[in-house]
């Protein structure tokens, strides 16, 4: 990677992507900028106040749902080093998953979706582009004849199997078409088919640049998105615990085995399970 590097973590103002920007302040140089989105002004402002490190740090109103202002954002950096595509949106047990499915929807995967869009395309060469997604995103989460919507498919693929699944939900047919009732498994499972899918047609010049595309499970770890689907925390993680390997990724050279891989604590999850 170069010097002056720019870093940019999405849904970073608490949880995961919160300690993503404070690891990465306290492990990149003076010269260096890690910019803290999210998508509230003042959130972010406070987040931004909390951070404590080496890097300069900024804070940059995004909200991923929006795809015209992922793709400013992106206009208007031009080049960057590092890309972390973490925002997730609520989802409470005490709600039926399909009044959530839409906002969960659309910022989980159609932000993510709108990240690789705008931002893989200007990664500098040896950049880092992870989107924080779940050991729950291996294939096996889904029955087999849903497969091949998201195996060895295109970003557009990937795409339209959402929308399919959108409207399944809407509709009342997921569950005879066989997704599974709690959201966030076919959320997961697309967001690292994503992934799979810009990896692949970048494969060759990525890593003959030494660059590293991939998806990354931070383990349990004790936010606001996890606290009210678990009653037992004593095997989670702090945010700052779990994001240590996740940086270590973002900072090792270039293992061509991670490349568009899943990967957790270093090791690589098989897409297939
Ligand atoms: N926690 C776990 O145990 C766990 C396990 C596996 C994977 N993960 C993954 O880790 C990632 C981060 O999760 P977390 O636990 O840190 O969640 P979290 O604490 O709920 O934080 C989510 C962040 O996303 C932001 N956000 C929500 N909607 C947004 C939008 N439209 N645009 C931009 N930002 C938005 C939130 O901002 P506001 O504060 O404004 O709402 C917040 O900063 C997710 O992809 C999650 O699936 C978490």
């Amino acid at each position: 990677m170069t010097q002056n590097r720019t870093a940019l973590v999405t849904g970073a103002n608490q949880g995961i992507g919160f300690a993503l920007v404070q690891e990465l302040a306290n492990r990149l140089g003076p010269d260096d900028l890690v910019l803290l989105s999210g998508r509230d002004p003042q959130r972010v402002a406070e987040a931004v106040s909390r951070v404590q490190g080496t890097a300069r740090v900024e804070g940059r109103v995004l909200d991923v749902t929006d795809a015209d202002a992922v793709a400013a954002l992106a206009a208007e950096l031009e080049e960057v080093d590092i890309v972390i595509s973490n925002a997730i949106g609520p989802l409470v047990p005490d709600k039926t998953q399909a009044e959530q499915a839409d906002v969960f929807i659309d910022v989980a995967n159609l932000g993510a979706q709108s990240m690789l869009r705008a931002f893989a395309p200007i990664l500098r060469p040896g950049g880092r582009f992870l989107v924080v997604a779940s050991s729950l995103g291996t294939l096996d989460h889904l029955p087999q004849h849903l497969h091949p919507r998201f195996d060895n498919a295109t970003l557009d693929q990937v795409e339209d199997a959402v929308e399919e699944w959108r409207a399944a939900i809407h509709n009342g047919t997921a569950e005879e078409k066989g997704w599974p009732e709690w959201i966030n498994l076919p959320s997961k499972v697309a967001q690292v088919a994503a992934v799979r899918a810009v990896a692949a047609e970048r494969r060759t010049q990525d890593l003959a640049d030494g660059t590293l595309i991939a998806s990354v499970c931070p383990g349990l770890v004790d936010t606001r998105a996890s606290r009210p689907w678990f009653d037992d925390f004593s095997q989670a993680k702090s945010p700052a615990e779990a994001v240590k390997p996740i940086v270590d990724l973002v900072l090792a050279d270039l293992d061509p085995a991670r490349y568009g891989e899943l990967i957790r604590d270093g090791k690589v999850l098989p897409w297939r399970g």
